[in-house]
């Protein structure tokens, strides 16, 4: 059920956020915009990707994008949905611009997704974050991630 919700994956947010600008669209990043995403992450150096440890078959993978009035890429976010579990989501990668840090974008951003997500029957979302990464594990904890294991990479899961 997540790997057909897609769709409704778009959404703009309105941050009270001291950044300018404070309106950023959330969508699907298209095919055509992989220089967006190349930039993005070769500004954002260190950031690691982890794919979910075992993928259901009717898993889909989806790149959402945060992009500003000028329609800049300035945060990026690899999903899979479906996996590891029919009700799961999956995120393999989450990067803000690093001068948009701190603002709350990523707060806002993954606040929104993971509602409409649980709208569309997801129970739990998954991540893993390298040990050597505490700002992130602080992040996703302040956002209800749990850890869930540990091991080469610390596993979180939040409950939706
Ligand atoms: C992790 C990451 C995605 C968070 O994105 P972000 O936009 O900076 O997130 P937010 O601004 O919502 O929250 C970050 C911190 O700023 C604080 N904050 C949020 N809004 C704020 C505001 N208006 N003023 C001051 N501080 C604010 C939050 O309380 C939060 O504090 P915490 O780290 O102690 O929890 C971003 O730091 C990033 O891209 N990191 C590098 C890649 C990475 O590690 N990704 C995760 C891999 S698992």
């Amino acid at each position: 059920m997540v790997a057909g919700s897609a769709a409704g994956l778009r959404f703009t947010l309105d941050l009270p956020s001291r950044t300018e600008p404070r309106h950023f669209k959330v969508r699907p990043v298209a095919e055509g915009e992989g220089g967006a995403t190349d930039e993005l992450i070769s500004h954002a150096p260190g950031v690691t990707r982890h794919r979910p440890p075992a993928t259901s078959t009717a898993a889909t993978t989806l790149r959402l994008g945060a992009f500003d009035d000028l329609r800049v890429l300035r945060a990026l976010l690899d999903l899979h949905l479906g996996a590891p579990s029919a009700d799961c989501a999956f995120v393999e990668l989450f990067v803000v611009e690093p001068r948009y840090r701190n603002a709350g974008l990523g707060t806002a951003m993954f606040t929104e997704l993971a509602r409409r997500l649980k709208d569309a029957g997801a129970r739990r979302i998954q991540l893993e974050v390298d040990h050597d990464n505490p700002n992130a594990a602080r992040f996703w904890k302040r956002l209800g991630f749990a850890e869930t294991g540990t091991g080469a990479r610390l596993q979180l899961e939040k409950r939706l």
